[in-house]
């Protein structure tokens, strides 16, 4: 969950690095820090905090060198202080890491005892010591990284410079993702093509267990088994324009505006909207022939696959198994052999849900991934891609790529629903032409912002929110609650809304908003006594439905009123109200909402 970038230039290196360290603050922000090398000599400038304070900091200690790697770090081992941030280094060499060391404890003991002196708590500096020991033996640098690496045991992605070289990077992953930008006579290392979009476009993915050696004007590439490899570029779809907030105050208000954009794409990829059809969907996988499909994904990405739940089962008559990625391998869970798994990432790249992949693939199943970044090491390991087209989500909370998750299942599930021949081609018509009109639906939805700002003032009061649904909505409640907590920090939970008399009723009082995701829907009935059951008991309620919902429910209550649409989905369209009261009530409470504390975009290691 940290950054890494690594560059053999032919301009000082420190500002660049710090742009494209700016591209990887996603990944986290709790320290950052450089290192370059000028005639063969390292020099370093690190900071707590986010990117602005190496920023300062750089600014009192001219670093001049052309050669240089840059970090921003999510913290795992060791507390977000200057000492503990990367890039860690020894006499001899400099060195930035991405991942979890899982047996550094006993690394660093052998270490101390062979004398090595130990700057920090993190994992990190144990492979810094480990190369170290190489070199200080005689190895060539290659090799002193090699007899290192071999030692590890857990994720890595680093970048190593070497003191008296100003001519050498080398770049390694095992477990976490790691690029080479080649440039005009200059040479990149990056956790992603973000992170180079300033330098280059010509971007090439290392494999799992890869070791690259880097020089000014190219790159040998050996693989897991120290084979040479070649890894050759390809020109990246990510460039610079993408990662720009435009006239928005935040990456993630920006995102949810976009959404009636990036959902009609992604429809468009897969529906065929005047035709009133499905797109052939040419997965190697036959439907009709399944008796079950497995979805596992973690956060917003699995409510997501909550909702696809309730559409592959009506539409496709196909049984679900679904469960968080950080259960699902441990559950030891019997799959068919031949069967199917369904993956669903934004980042490609969350550590749990790339476990679960494994551990589908090792069971023997095919495995279907619907990811938003399409040279991602998920998508790079599964049989099948399904791209969502969201474009480049940079703020933590994810928002466009949720909804576009949805479109991308729900057309999957009309797909596999006429593949098992249980969905009429009428039936599939009208499904066609309901999801056609979200974009528009969207946009309206879009126009209640005001309205809804108004309602996140009062919600930044309390400190304990509830969220309701039922049905497809229940996924929602469960989102909504999600966005509010991870951006805002206010307490909040999602229940089903049939359970809150199961026990959640002991907690509504006056003080305890309750947001009711109420579609006008066929359990839109048994929603609305839930509502009457919280208005008895002197709850504040926040009911989400259209005009029709608003009248029958009859209480008194904060409303959202959004048009009325088909109920298949109404998860795409009342995803927006949700997002916008988290949002807004983050930015009344004073949070930083695109880099919220204690989090990261894509969650690198388990
Ligand atoms: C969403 O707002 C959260 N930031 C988080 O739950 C996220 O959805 C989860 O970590 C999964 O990430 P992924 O989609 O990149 O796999």
């Amino acid at each position: 969950m940290c950054g890494i970038v690594g560059i053999l230039g032919t301009r000082a290196a420190a500002p660049l690095l710090v742009d494209s360290l700016k591209r990887l603050e996603y990944r986290g922000y709790d320290s950052a820090g450089v290192a370059t090398l000028e005639d063969g000599r390292l020099a370093r400038c690190r900071a707590e905090g986010k990117l602005k304070h190496l920023e300062d900091r750089l600014k009192a200690t001219r670093l001049t060198g052309r050669t240089g790697i840059g970090h921003t770090r999510w913290a795992t081992h060791g507390a977000p202080t200057e000492s503990n941030a990367h890039p860690h280094a020894t006499d001899r060499l400099a060195l930035v890491h991405n991942g979890i060391i899982e047996n550094y404890r006993e690394l660093r003991g052998e270490l101390e005892q062979c004398g090595a002196v130990f700057a920090s708590d993190t994992d990190t500096e144990v492979i810094a010591h480990l190369i170290d020991l190489g070199l200080a033996s005689g190895a060539a640098p290659k090799e002193a990284v090699e007899a290192a690496l071999r030692r590890l045991r857990g994720a890595f992605a680093i970048a190593v410079l070497f003191g008296g070289d100003d001519e050498l990077m080398i770049g390694a992953r095992r477990g976490s993702p790691l690029a080479i930008g080649h440039g005009d006579g200059e040479m990149y290392l990056g956790s992603d093509a973000i992170a180079l979009a300033p330098l280059t476009d010509q971007i090439a993915y290392l494999e799992d267990g890869d070791l690259a050696v880097l020089i000014r004007t190219g790159v040998d590439v050996f693989d897991a088994d120290g084979r040479p490899v070649e890894r050759p570029p390809t020109r990246a779809t990510v460039t610079s324009l993408l990662v720009d907030k435009g006239n928005h105050r935040h990456f993630m208000l920006k995102e949810i505006n976009e959404q009636p954009e990036v959902v009609g794409h992604t429809l468009a990829h897969y529906l065929d909207l005047t035709g009133g059809r499905c797109k052939p969907l040419d997965l190697g996988v036959d439907f009709a022939r399944l008796d079950r499909l497995s979805i596992t994904a973690c956060g917003t990405a699995y409510y997501a696959g909550m909702v696809a739940r309730y559409w592959f089962e009506r539409f496709a008559r196909l049984p679900i198994d679904i469960d968080i990625a950080s259960e699902f391998r441990y559950r030891e869970q019997p799959l068919a052999k031949k069967g199917l798994s369904l993956v669903i990432s934004q980042s490609g790249e969350t550590a749990d849900t790339l476990a679960s992949l494994r551990y589908a693939k090792a069971e023997g199943q095919q495995v279907a991934a619907v990811v938003n970044v399409e040279q991602s090491t998920i998508a790079r390991e599964a049989d099948m891609i399904l791209p969502t087209l969201a474009g480049p989500e940079i703020g933590v909370a994810s928002t466009k790529a949720f909804t576009c998750q949805l479109a991308v299942l729900a057309c999957l599930a009309i797909a596999a629903g006429r593949a098992r021949n249980v969905l009429p081609e009428a039936e599939e018509a009208r499904l066609v032409a309901a999801f056609a009109e979200v974009p528009r639906l969207m946009s309206q939805v879009l126009r209640l912002e005001d309205g809804i700002e108004a309602i996140a003032r009062d919600l930044g009061r309390a400190e304990h929110v509830l969220y309701l649904g039922r049905g497809t909505s229940y996924p929602i409640a469960l989102e909504g609650a999600l966005k509010l907590k991870e951006i805002s920090y206010i307490h909040a939970e999602g229940y089903a809304a049939g359970e809150l008399k199961h026990g959640p009723i002991a907690l509504i009082d006056e003080a305890m908003p309750v947001v009711v995701i109420a579609p006008h829907d066929h359990v839109f009935e048994k929603t609305v006594s839930n509502v009457q059951e919280v208005a008895a008991r002197d709850g504040r309620i926040i009911l989400v439905s259209d005009e029709a919902g608003i009248s029958a429910a009859g209480v008194n209550a904060d409303r959202v009123v959004v048009p009325s649409m088909p109920a298949e989905i109404t998860p795409l369209v009342y995803a927006l109200p949700v997002q916008l009261l988290a949002y807004h009530t983050a930015v009344f409470m004073g949070t930083d909402v695109d880099q919220p504390r204690n989090l990261a975009k894509s969650v690198t290691v388990e």
